[in-house]
Formats: structure tokens, C-alpha cells, sequence
């Protein structure tokens, strides 16, 4: 496997080098985000996840090691069955790592027992029962879902048909989460321990965001409320596996069940301004055509 950093626009072999973050899940949606900050800043950088160039695949711990080889600090995106994040927390430990900066979902304390619930709070305990300083960032359901993720395709199609009532949601933007990543990730001391709740400003329902992203589209988008075995059903349709497809519609369920519409300071509290506005999301996505009827 490649062992590479990333530094002020060169890369290095590994020996040596001091304060390297490894940035897990940096294919993803907020890895990829919070790795073009830490570049930026000529913060050494090494992103990895199983099609990256330091490979990191959360069911062989075997690679483990050689990825945490001279970091200080992990930006954790979890497996969705947390398990193994235990065990990752001790290796990183051994390897001298300092700081885990761990993403998880708002309210993780507030979804009861369900599966949900059960795995976003066993991979916070990993952290936090760690030996290591640790920052936990609770993220509500991301705007860019409608246009990177699950409600996207969809939305293309004409529209979003969801197991969730009038239920308000903080969506948070994604810009925002990798900024107060970076943020933590800049200054692990100043927020060791803390966990931030990361909402946007204001929660919308489904059917609202729906209408917003419409009218900024200039599409006509429909909202349609199914039930959660009919939304797993589609999902599996789409290609997702069973148990993950349960897995996304139990949370509807349970967000309708608990009251998690509050929004929440994290954003400002890291990053000493407001959060985005699900309405700028909208006009960029807009603007860059994520809902343009293809041809
Ligand atoms: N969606 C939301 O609204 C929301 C809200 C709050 C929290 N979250 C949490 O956010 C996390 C997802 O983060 P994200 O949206 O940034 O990621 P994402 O866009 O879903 O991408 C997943 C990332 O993980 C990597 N990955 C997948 N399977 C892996 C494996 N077996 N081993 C190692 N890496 C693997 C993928 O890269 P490779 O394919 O290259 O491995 C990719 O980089 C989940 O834990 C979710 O619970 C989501």
C-alpha cells in the first residue's frame, strides 16, 4: 500500500513527518471536504479508505497500522456497524495518535435503542473511552443529501417519496461540517472533549426542502410520504442491501418517534458565525445544475 502525505501541494513518503492527519472516509462526502481544507492550509494530510491511495478498509485491521504510521490525529468517519471503531481507537492509541475527531449524527443520545441509536453511541464510547483526546461532531441530516446521496436520484426522477411526515429537520450544510472539522482539527487541544451539535439554522420539513429546491430548479418536484416498507423496498430497488436499506427508513421512523428538530450552536460555537441556510445550499446546487433534467 502507498503510505502518502500530502503537504503544501508535494507529496512525501511518511518517515518523519510530524502532525499528519489521516483522514478516513476521504472519498467520501465529508472526508473529501475536509481534506481539500486541511490542503489547503499545507496541513500534511493522508486520506484513506479502500479506493484511496493509502488503503484503509474498516473490515481488515490488518492495514490499519501502516495507515496510522506517523498521524497525531484521525478524522473518524464510522462504519455504519461501529464495532470495529473500538479497536481502532486502541491501535491508534499504540501508534501515538493524540486526537480522534469523530462523526456522528445530532441527537445520537436522544434515538432510544433503536439500531440507530445503538451504533452512533458505541462509536462515540470508542472515543471517548479511549486513552486519546477526542472531539465528537453531531451532525443533523446533510442539505447535500439531495444532490451527493440517497435523495438525489429521486429527485431527478421528479421526485421524493419518503417515510416522513410534516417532521422538521435542522439539515446542516456539509461546507459547514468540514469547516468546523478543519477548525477542531486545527486546534485539537482547544476542543478536546467537547461534543458539538452541528445543525443548520432553521428546521425545514421534507415537503419544504422539496418546494425550495423546485422553485430554485425551476423543475416541477413532487413530495410523496410512503410507508417505511415501502421506502425500504425502493431502496433495495435502487440497489442498496437490505439491512442498510432497514437501516435508513428506521430513521425516519424514529425521527418522527423523538423530537430531534432543535437546532443547535455548534456551527457558530467552532466557527464564531451562523450556519448556512438550506437556501444557499439550494442556489449553488441549482446553479451548478445538480437537478437538471438530463436529456
Ligand atoms: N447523511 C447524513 O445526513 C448524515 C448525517 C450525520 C451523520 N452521518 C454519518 O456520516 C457518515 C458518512 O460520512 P460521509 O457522508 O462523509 O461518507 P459517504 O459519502 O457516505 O462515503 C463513505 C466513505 O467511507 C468509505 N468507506 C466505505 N466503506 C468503507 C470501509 N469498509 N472501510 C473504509 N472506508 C469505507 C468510502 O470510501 P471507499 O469506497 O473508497 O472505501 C467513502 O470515503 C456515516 O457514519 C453517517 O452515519 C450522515
Amino acid at each position: 500500500m502507498s503510505n502518502d502525505v500530502t503537504h503544501s501541494g508535494s507529496t512525501h513518503g511518511t518517515g518523519g513527518n510530524a502532525d499528519v492527519v489521516l483522514v478516513l472516509g476521504a472519498t467520501g462526502k465529508t472526508g473529501r471536504r475536509v481534506l481539500a481544507r486541511l490542503r489547503l492550509r499545507g496541513t500534511p494530510a493522508r486520506p484513506a479508505s479502500r479506493s484511496s491511495p493509502t488503503r484503509f478498509d474498516w473490515s481488515d485491521p490488518g492495514g490499519w497500522d501502516a495507515a496510522l504510521r506517523g498521524a497525531t490525529a484521525v478524522y473518524v468517519v464510522p462504519p455504519s456497524v461501529p464495532g470495529p471503531v473500538h479497536e481502532f481507537a486502541a491501535r491508534a492509541e499504540a501508534a501515538g495518535v493524540r486526537h480522534l475527531v469523530l462523526l456522528s449524527g445530532h441527537g445520537a443520545d436522544r434515538w432510544g435503542d433503536s439500531a440507530f441509536g445503538l451504533d452512533m453511541r458505541s462509536a462515540e464510547d470508542a472515543v471517548r473511552r479511549s486513552g486519546l483526546e477526542w472531539t465528537i461532531l453531531r451532525a443533523s441530516n446533510f442539505n447535500q443529501n439531495f444532490d451527493e446521496d440517497v435523495f438525489h436520484a429521486p429527485l431527478l426522477a421528479g421526485g421524493l417519496a419518503l417515510p416522513a411526515g410534516p417532521v422538521p429537520e435542522p439539515f446542516v450544510d456539509l461546507e459547514d461540517v468540514a469547516d468546523v472539522a478543519a477548525a477542531v482539527l486545527a486546534e485539537p487541544d482547544r476542543h478536546a472533549g467537547r461534543t458539538y451539535e452541528l445543525t443548520g439554522p432553521r428546521a425545514l420539513t421534507f415537503p419544504e426542502a422539496v418546494e425550495l429546491i423546485s422553485r430554485a430548479s425551476g423543475r416541477p418536484l413532487t413530495y410523496t410520504r410512503v410507508s417505511p416498507d415501502a421506502y425500504t423496498a425502493a431502496l433495495v430497488a435502487e440497489g442498496l442491501g437490505e439491512e442498510d436499506a432497514r437501516h435508513v427508513a428506521e430513521m425516519f421512523v424514529m425521527m418522527e418517534r423523538q423530537d430531534i428538530s432543535d437546532t443547535a450552536d455548534g456551527v457558530t460555537a467552532v466557527l464564531g458565525r451562523a450556519p448556512r441556510t438550506f437556501e444557499e445550499y439550494v442556489v449553488r446546487a441549482a446553479a451548478a445544475g445538480a437537478w437538471r433534467q438530463r436529456p
